[in-house]
Order: C-alpha cells, then sequence, then structure tokens
C-alpha cells in the first residue's frame, strides 16, 4: 500500500501500514518518558497487541481500559483516565496513544487536552467511522447532561497513523456506521465518488482502501480551510443536526442507535428538507433514499417534539434558531440555513406516515 501524508492540513495524517509508517522512529525521536495506550475492550483483544509486539517503545507503555460503547463516552470515565495518568506521573511532555474508534479518541483526545493543559496525543482510527472522520480534525468531546458531545475542546493530536490493516476485526454493523459518514463526506462535497459508493451492495466486500482514503482527503481538506468551523467546516454536520438528535433522545434508553445510524438517518430527513427548502431534484433525493434505506433502517420516535427540543441544543445554532446544512445537490452543501419548527415538522410527519 502506498504511503501519503498530506501536509497542508493543520496535522498531516499519514496512510498506510503501521510498521511501514514513521510511527516507529517518531517514537524514538520523541523518546517520552511515559507512554499510555488508551483502548477499549474490542480493541484491547483486537488490536493491541499487535502494537504492543511490533514496536518495542510500547513494550512498557500502561495500558489504560475503557468500557466500550458511546454510553461510556463521559465524565465518569475521563475521570478514571486523569486518576490513571496523575497516579502514573504522566506529564505534559509525555505521550497518550487512542487506539480505537470514535469513542476512544473523542474521549482520549479530550482528556489528553485538559490534563495539565495539554498532554500530549497520537490517534490511531481502528473502525472506518474513526478513520474517515472522528479521528482527523481536532475535535474532541465526551456526552454530558443527555446531549452529545456537549463538552470538547478543538485540540490536534501530534499525530494520526491511519491504518487500514485494523479493519480485518471490524463487526458488519460498524463498517455499516463508518460508511454513513464515507456518504455523507461524498454528498457534501464529490459527486463522483457518490456515483461510486451507490453502486456498493456490501460494504465490507466492495469497499476499498482507495476510497476510504477519499473519505480521509475530503475531511482532512474541509478541515485544513476552516479549523476551528467558523464557515466551510459546518458542511460537515450535514445529516448531524437532526442526527445527533435521534442518537442523544436513544442513547439511554434500551435501544441505542449507534453514531452512524442515526447520521444515516439524519441524512436521510435533511435531505427530504433540502428537497422541500432549497429544490434538490427529486430523483437526487429518490437516489439518497434509496440507498439509506437498504443499509439503515428507519427507526424515529413518534415524538417529533422531543427531537426538535433536543435540536435547540444543537452547537450551531445562533440566537436560539436551528441552523442546518442543507444540499442544494449532490456533491454540494450549503451551512447556516434556518429551519423553522414548521418545516421541520412537515419533514418528520412525511416519515412517520
Ligand atoms: N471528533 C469528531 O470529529 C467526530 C466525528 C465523527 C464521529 N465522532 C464520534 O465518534 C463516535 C463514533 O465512532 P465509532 O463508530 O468508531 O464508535 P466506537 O468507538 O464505539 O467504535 C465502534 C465499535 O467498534 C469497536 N471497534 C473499533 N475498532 C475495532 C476493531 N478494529 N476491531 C473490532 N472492534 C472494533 C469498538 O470497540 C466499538 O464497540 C461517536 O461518539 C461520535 O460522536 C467524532
Amino acid at each position: 500500500m502506498q504511503m501519503a501524508s498530506f501536509s497542508e492540513q493543520p496535522r498531516p495524517f499519514e496512510w498506510g501500514p503501521l510498521l511501514d509508517s514513521s510511527f516507529s522512529s517518531f517514537l524514538s525521536e520523541y523518546a517520552p518518558a511515559k507512554i499510555a495506550i488508551l483502548v477499549d475492550e474490542n480493541t484491547h483483544d483486537h488490536c493491541l497487541e499487535f502494537l504492543l509486539t511490533a514496536f518495542d517503545a510500547l513494550a512498557e507503555a500502561e495500558v489504560i481500559l475503557l468500557p466500550a460503547g458511546e454510553e461510556n463516552k463521559v465524565l465518569e470515565v475521563c475521570f478514571q483516565v486523569w486518576e490513571t495518568l496523575t497516579e502514573a506521573g504522566f506529564d505534559r511532555h509525555d505521550l497518550l496513544i487512542n487506539l480505537g474508534g470514535g469513542v476512544v479518541t473523542d474521549l482520549g483526545g479530550f482528556v489528553a487536552s485538559v490534563y495539565k493543559r495539554g498532554l500530549s496525543f497520537i490517534n490511531i482510527p481502528t473502525s472506518l467511522l474513526c478513520m474517515v472522520d472522528a479521528s482527523i480534525g481536532g475535535k474532541t468531546g465526551i456526552d454530558f447532561a443527555g446531549y452529545k458531545n456537549q463538552l470538547g475542546t478543538f485540540q490536534e493530536p501530534i499525530a494520526t497513523y491511519i491504518d487500514t490493516g485494523f479493519l480485518a476485526t471490524l463487526p458488519e454493523v460498524e463498517w455499516r456506521n463508518g460508511f454513513a459518514e464515507l456518504l455523507k463526506h461524498a454528498l457534501i462535497s464529490d459527486h463522483v465518488l457518490w456515483e461510486k459508493l451507490s453502486k456498493i451492495q456490501h460494504i465490507q466486500q466492495e469497499l476499498l482502501s482507495e476510497t476510504i482514503l477519499q473519505g480521509v482527503q475530503i475531511k482532512a481538506q474541509i478541515v485544513a480551510q476552516d479549523p476551528s468551523e467558523k464557515g466551510l467546516r459546518k458542511i460537515l454536520n450535514f445529516g448531524h443536526t437532526i442526527g445527533h438528535a435521534l442518537e442523544s433522545y436513544y442513547l439511554n434508553t434500551e435501544t441505542p442507535l449507534s453514531h452512524g445510524h442515526a447520521v444515516a438517518l439524519g441524512i436521510l430527513l435533511e435531505a427530504k428538507l433540502s428537497q422541500f427548502e432549497l429544490g434538490l431534484p427529486v430523483e437526487d433525493f429518490v437516489e439518497i433514499e434509496t440507498l439509506l434505506t437498504k443499509f439503515y433502517p428507519l427507526q424515529l420516535p413518534t415524538d417529533s417534539n422531543a427531537i426538535w427540543v433536543l435540536m435547540q441544543q444543537d452547537k450551531k445554532n445562533v440566537n436560539g434558531e436551528v441552523r442546518i446544512c442543507l444540499l442544494p445537490k449532490i456533491g454540494n452543501c450549503l451551512f447556516d440555513q434556518t429551519l423553522t419548527l414548521q418545516a421541520f415538522e412537515q419533514v418528520y410527519t412525511h416519515f412517520l406516515a
């Protein structure tokens, strides 16, 4: 696999097998006195051993184990990580390696960004979603008071290594979750990529490494133009205003909705809004609906008001108005579009019918 790094973004990521990457030389040059590796139960079982055996510098690393799942992306779990780092005497020149999906990189980045005002960290994403989205762009965060990513920071890792070899053990459902963010990247910025993705019948078998790299590049290029989300970067939130509200709604229920599934449903509803509000061509909407409903079953609470209330906490809102991203056509996205309750209810009830 070809190695590539992209220096035009705030922090370059490195693409390709970790063994062929600069990771090993980075560890010897940076030479932190202490290294901690943050994993969840699954990346502990499937990804950690490779790292510990392949890189001598990690032999003595402190392994910090988190319970897996979004419900653990919370302050109480951060407390445990901060306690471990404190007891082990970590200072800000030491190193935290986040080895996992978006929960590990979001929480690990957040923990590191406030520990002694900034502990250096590296992201090694192991889920598709984390590779194409969460590990890139310097957003860290945890859920709080029932709201997604309510607490967080902008803090870039000192390096990000993306090795699709880790995907060998990723469960099928997690491929689908990551695919949702890849579809979003295509819908907002790349019609040709969308055409390619829309032909896929079996994600795990048919999604090529080059296509994953295209998704990473889209995210990296958008972030490079607007690292602190003053404008353009907001388009990465397409599908997330409604998606995050759905994810928050289901977070503490018996049937939590995964981030990717919630985003997919958010994309579906926000695409319909795009048709009603911005004239997205009907045939574009039908293409989007056909693909999304193939992979993501429609699961919407009947209480539309509960979703609207959760949307009031969205970080893109201005002066109490809900601001949303909409598609005038596939491959093009506008941000800061005002969403009224009336327009939201019209679309929501369309899907409940
Ligand atoms: N910071 C950002 O810009 C950003 C962007 C998008 C999403 N996110 C966040 O990312 C999170 C979702 O990420 P996610 O879907 O990766 O969730 P996740 O971290 O929960 O990973 C999904 C599941 O896959 C398992 N897993 C990960 N890698 C594996 C591997 N190689 N083999 C076997 N199992 C593996 C995990 O243990 C977990 O059970 C959400 O919290 C979301 O808010 C952040």
